[in-house]
């Protein structure tokens, strides 16, 4: 038994040592080029974000009726013509709010927390004001982007705010 040990040990002569080294180098490497792999990606996304035009002039758009949100619902909706996803949030107070859903950090989805007051981007745990899009907690470093809502009829509507269109 002992002899087919060291058989195998002339046949394949492994310098334990030697072995241990290469792998770390290895595992350094693969660690580099991931690493590497990751911060390209978010300087991608980051600069996509900074170069879409944004969609202003927009003119006032009907999004849903007042029944099709229960309080603390939300609905997705994009405006005709335009790629941008947007988030309707109907707080327990029931009022509307209408923001971009993407972090102003690196783009994720944004989506409120029911009962809370926050929309949260769960990538790294940011925190906006559902009443005014602000910043409360977490690397986002600017507020979301806001829509105007409009109530009329039991019909709720939404446009860019005036700032932006004029
Ligand atoms: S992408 Fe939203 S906090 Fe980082």
């Amino acid at each position: 038994m002992e002899d087919n040990n060291q058989k195998w040990k002339e046949d394949f002569p492994i310098n334990r040592q030697q072995a241990n080294q290469v792998s770390r180098r290895d595992f350094a490497k693969l660690l580099a080029f991931v690493s590497g792999g990751m911060a390209m990606g978010n300087g991608i996304i980051a600069a996509k974000s900074l170069l879409e035009k944004p969609e202003k002039g927009h003119k006032r758009e009907l999004i849903c009726d007042v029944k099709d949100i229960p309080v603390g619902g939300t609905k997705s909706f994009t405006l005709s013509g335009g790629k941008i996803p947007y988030i309707l949030v109907h707080t327990e107070e029931g009022s509307f709010f209408s923001y971009e859903q993407k972090c102003t950090h690196l783009s994720c989805a944004v989506y409120y927390k029911p009962g809370t007051g926050k929309i949260e981007c769960p990538c790294h745990q940011g925190y906006f004001d559902v009443k005014t899009g602000n910043v409360l907690q977490g690397p986002p470093p600017r507020p979301l982007k806001r829509l105007d809502v409009i109530v009329e009829e039991d019909k709720i509507y939404v446009q860019s705010p005036k700032e932006e269109t004029a």
